[in-house]
Formats: structure tokens, sequence, C-alpha cells
């Protein structure tokens, strides 16, 4: 029995999903590893979370981020683009996975204060649904931007500027592992039989397990037993990103660890989480489309992919150690008496110690970019 009351549209969805999910896994001898089961859910034509027409964000949908907070957050990061946008003549930026598109429209407005405007602002979203909705939402808070904003199908070759990336690592599809009694890895496959999906633990492809070994060498050995997560995209992704970028920083912001405390023993079942309706769901193979899937980021693994492709590490920090130094605290006390109560509400949950200050993570990744970065600069202490 499902938990949660669908309207009749969900439940075609879901009937579609579960279609769609037995042909994949028939066609894949009966299973498939739960990295892919994650990438059905989120991102199959037309049904998975992120290109359906779920709601998603904000209060009428699963999961509020940060540019849905306060709107100082995006200036914030606009002070930042403007400081690499000053030394990168001629830039623009290229957002990841712009969501509604309230952060391209705040960011913009602040660049246009600061006489920092972008030659263009350059958007890569997987959801032809999010595409309709981010021009609506331009359209309606900076329409005389709407003509700069171009949405693009694939990585731009010689891009110069700032790349940016809010909440989009945690929406990639993620392998699950275990460590097993013989001290070998496993990898989790989901099956579907009579309608109901399954889990099964199977020997790791050698992939995951020399991922997992790399771990190993680096923190000791996992205890038996231990579940988490690995992010095998991140190469690819990164070095198509390094390959695109010939001159500039990019930003990428989400919640994670470095991976001593990603992996930490007391972390034994992993990062993954799933939202449907602002609850935590604890079944990650329940409402396949309905729900959002999402895992932690492991940093150190980020900065490694970003080295190995020829990126270089401009600067990590918590988000509220970046906000304070891109000026999220000036532009707060700028912002007038009419709404500073509710501007200060909001800044206090980006920058909350114990909340999203320190559990979100802000990464810096450059090429052909000298200088420092607003943000960082109580980083080089800290290194
Ligand atoms: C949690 S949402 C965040 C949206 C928005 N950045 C925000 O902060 O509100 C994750 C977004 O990342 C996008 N995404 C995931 N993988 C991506 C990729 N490889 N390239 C571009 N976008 C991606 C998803 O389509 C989705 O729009």
């Amino acid at each position: 029995m499902n938990a949660f009351p669908l309207t009749p549209a969900q439940q075609k969805q879901q009937l579609e999903m579960f279609e769609y999910l037995e042909r994949e896994m028939a066609q894949a001898g009966g299973a498939v590893p739960f990295q892919r089961y994650m990438e059905i859910a989120l991102y199959a034509p037309g049904l998975g979370y992120y290109v359906a027409g779920a709601s998603k964000f904000g209060p009428s949908g699963d999961f509020v981020t940060a540019p849905h907070i306060s709107p100082l957050f995006s200036q914030a990061l606009a002070n930042q683009c403007a400081q690499v946008l000053e030394r990168v003549a001629g830039g623009s930026i290229l957002e990841f996975g712009a969501g509604t598109g309230i952060m391209v429209a705040d960011i913009l407005l602040r660049l246009e204060q600061l006489e920092s405007l972008p030659a263009q602002y350059l958007i890569l979203e997987l959801s032809p649904d999010l595409r309709e909705r981010q021009a609506r939402t331009i359209e309606n808070k900076a329409p005389h931007f709407l003509s700069r904003v171009r949405w693009l199908d694939e990585l731009p070759e010689g891009f110069r500027g700032v790349m940016l990336a809010n909440e989009v690592l945690d929406a990639m599809p993620v392998h699950r592992f275990r460590k097993g009694a013989d001290g070998g890895v496993e990898a989790l496959w989901v099956s579907l039989a009579n309608g109901r999906l399954s889990e099964q633990w199977r020997s790791a492809s050698a992939e995951v397990a020399e991922a997992v070994g790399e771990i190993e060498s680096e923190l000791g050995e996992l205890a038996e037993g231990y579940v988490s997560e690995l992010n095998l995209a991140l190469r690819p992704w990164l070095a198509s990103l390094a390959h695109g970028l010939e001159a500039g920083v990019l930003l990428l912001i989400d919640y994670g660890h470095e991976r001593r405390t990603y992996y930490h023993p007391q972390r034994s079942m992993g990062t993954l989480r799933c939202h449907f309706r602002h609850q935590a769901v604890g079944d990650p193979l329940q409402l396949p489309g309905l729900q959002d899937i999402t895992a932690h980021v492991d940093f150190s693994a980020v900065a490694q992919a970003g080295r190995a492709a020829g990126l270089e590490l401009l600067g990590y920090d918590n988000q509220a150690n970046f906000l304070l130094g891109c000026g999220i605290d000036r532009l707060l006390a700028e912002s007038g008496p009419a709404h500073y109560p509710e501007l200060a509400q909001g800044i206090k949950q980006l920058l909350l110690p114990g909340g999203m200050g320190e559990s979100f993570k802000v990464m810096g990744l450059g090429k052909g970019f000298a200088g420092d970065l607003a943000g960082f600069r109580g980083w080089e202490s800290g290194r």
C-alpha cells in the first residue's frame, strides 16, 4: 500500500514508469545497478522526477533550495561572479541545472546594479519542463534580460567566464556499495517482479571495487556491512567541463563533506536521501519519478577529479564563510527597512552553523584564471 495518496496524474505516471522500468530491466537481463535505477527515476524522458512536470521546488513542491530561501544568496553569488568577470574580458555565465530560474534573474539584476553584466547567461538544463519554467520566471522578474539568456543542448567550446552549479552534483545518479563479509565489495542492484521493485547485493563491478579501494587506501579499511555511495560520473563530467572551459572559474555549491567525514565509520548507512512533499522518505524504491533522490557530495573526489581534468583548486569553504566573503551581510545592511526582517530571516537560514551554513560547501575550480576569489578569503589559512 502506498503511504501517500496520489493524484490521478501521479497514478498514471507510476504505471508508465513501472512499464519503463520493466522494459529496461528485461533488456538488461532482469535487473539494473542502483545508479541506473536512480538515473531512470530522476531523468527518464517524460517520466523522471526532474523531467516530468512535478512542482519540486518551493512550498508547494518537495524541497527548497538556497535561491528560494533568500535573493541575497544569488546577489552574493553575483558579487563573486562580478569579480571573475572583471578579470575575464567579455566573459559569460553558464549555469547547470537552473531550477526555477530564480537564481538567473536575481544574479542578472545584481550584476546590472554593479554594471558588470555578462556577455550572455547560458543555461544547460536537462529538463524541458524546467527550461520553460525558467523562461517564465525570467520573463516575470527581469524581462529585459530574456534576450541575453540562452539554453544550450550541449557544453560550449572555448567558454570564458563563470560556470555555476547549485545543488547539481547531489542530483547525479550514484552507485551504492557495501563491504561484504569476505572483505569484498558489493554493489546494489534493483529488479522488478510482480509489480514490486526489490534490491539485491551483487559482487561489485571492477570500476566500483576500484573506487572503494581508493577510498580505503586513503582512510583505512571500511567495516563489514558498511554502506555508502559513489558518484562515478564526476570524472567524465568535470573532464567535459574542463575541456569546454578556456578561461574562468567553476563554482560548485552543495551539501557534502571532505572524504574523511563522508566515509566516517559512524556514517555506516551512507548519505542517500529521498524527499516527497517536504517529508524525508526512507525508501528510494518508493514512488520512482515522483520523489527526489539525492546523495551528499564527496568534495575530496570533486577536487581530485578536477585536478585530473586539468582544473586548479581555487578555494573550498562552507557556505556561511563563502557568502560572508561575498558580502552577504553588506547586502542585508543595504537592503533598507521595508524588507529587512524577511531578509534577515532568510540569511539566518543560509548561514546557520549546524544548518545550511555548515552542511553546504562551496568549491571553486579554475582554468586560465589568476587572482583570489572574495568568497574564499578565509580558505588559505584552512588549506
Ligand atoms: C536539486 S535541483 C537544483 C536546481 C537549482 N540549481 C536550484 O538550486 O534550485 C538539481 C538540478 O540539477 C540538474 N542536473 C543534474 N545533473 C545535471 C547535469 N549533468 N547537467 C545539467 N544539469 C543537471 C537537474 O536537472 C536539476 O535541475
